[in-house]
């Protein structure tokens, strides 16, 4: 278990929900961190807002929407393939497992693991890691739900809530890292990323992750530009958010939602295109912005994958691939990692 003299050193407060749930959350106010992130980010000649900053709460609501969009295939995929990998999954887990998810939003995904490890065991500890507060109604959800479930939630960012991860002195883990979000770390971050995952796990635990698989650019494109203008919602959040956060004037009307899909990088890129020639202030920062008609703000990249490359990196940090599920369509997969070189 965590021990509380670690988590003080780490200036994290425990709040205490129910005795099978608790989490964890940074003392420092989140707030001086988008201050001081988005007065570098904007002030930038190719201006960007981390994508990491989508989900205050409207965001973490929108996410939702988007999740059971008709265009939006990724969240029913995962889930069916999830589903349909239950008692193959199963074997892979002998001994006692705790779960650990990164980014684990609405835990939607998480009964279908849940669902695996409850049956097997008589206890099952759960630690949600995701920057919202989304995390609290989740875990109490769950904590309903399961009553051999005891919860130890982290809301922070994933960094942060792998140090905590690495300080667990017990049985085995199962680290999940579902929704294709490795997919927004470039390449090079992305394994910088993995390194850090493995890095929290020790011989014996598992890692399952989700990811999108590289298709045709107008699935792709759909996928993030749906018809009734979700997604175009969620990425405009992000300046009602600076707005809110950071007494800002950014007006939507004058900026668009793009999406495009570019083949040689693999990526979809998100962008806030800015329709008219305009000046936006950021009281809290005092920070006068000026944009150009047609300039764009980048705000996510989502890289699709190939099985060769996730092979490939999976070899790069560390992780050795057990089992490749895909979907029948080809379009995303579900891949489960051994770790080794410990
Ligand atoms: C794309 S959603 C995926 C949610 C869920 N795992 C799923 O598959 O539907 C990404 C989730 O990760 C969280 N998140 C995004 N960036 C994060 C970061 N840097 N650190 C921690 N959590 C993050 C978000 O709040 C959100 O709940």
């Amino acid at each position: 278990m965590i021990t509380k003299q670690k988590l003080e050193i780490k200036n994290y407060k425990k709040i205490a929900v129910t005795p099978r749930f608790c989490y964890f959350q940074p003392k420092a106010e989140l707030k001086s961190t988008i201050a001081q992130e988005i007065s570098y980010s904007l002030s930038q000649k190719n201006k960007f807002i981390h994508p990491k900053f989508f989900y205050d709460e409207a965001g973490s609501d929108l996410f939702e929407k988007i999740c059971s969009l008709p265009e939006y295939y990724l969240t029913r995929t995962e889930i069916e393939i999830l589903s349909s990998i239950k008692s193959e999954l199963s074997k892979y887990l002998v001994g006692d497992y705790a779960l650990v998810e990164l980014g684990s939003g609405s835990s939607i995904k998480t009964r279908k693991l849940l669902k695996v490890l409850t049956t097997k065991q008589n206890d099952v500890e759960y630690y949600p890691i995701d920057i919202s507060n989304i995390l609290k109604d989740s875990s109490i959800n769950l904590h309903d739900e399961y009553d051999n479930l005891k919860i130890t939630g982290i809301i922070d960012q994933y960094e942060t809530g792998l140090e905590f991860i690495r300080q667990l002195d017990h049985k085995e883990k199962l680290v999940a890292f579902l929704g294709s979000s490795l997919g927004n770390f470039d390449p090079e971050n992305g394994i910088e990323f993995l390194k850090k995952i493995r890095f929290s796990m020790r011989k014996g635990d598992l890692f399952l992750l989700g990811i999108d698989l590289v298709k045709d650019a107008k699935i792709l494109e759909n996928a993030y530009d749906d018809s009734s203008g979700v997604t175009a919602e969620f990425n405009l959040n992000l300046l009602s958010r600076i707005n809110r956060e950071l007494d800002a004037t950014f007006d939507h009307d004058k900026f668009e939602h793009v999406a495009i899909f570019n083949k040689r990088q693999k990526r979809i890129e998100m962008y806030l295109k800015s329709k008219v020639k305009h000046q936006v202030f950021v009281s809290a920062i005092n920070l006068l912005l000026k944009f150009k008609k047609g300039e764009l703000i980048h705000t996510e990249y989502s890289y699709k994958y190939t099985i060769p490359q996730i092979k490939k990196m999976a070899q790069k940090t560390g992780f050795k691939p057990v089992q490749i599920w895909k979907d029948k369509k080809n379009y995303f997969a579900v891949v489960l990692f051994s770790v080794y070189g410990i």
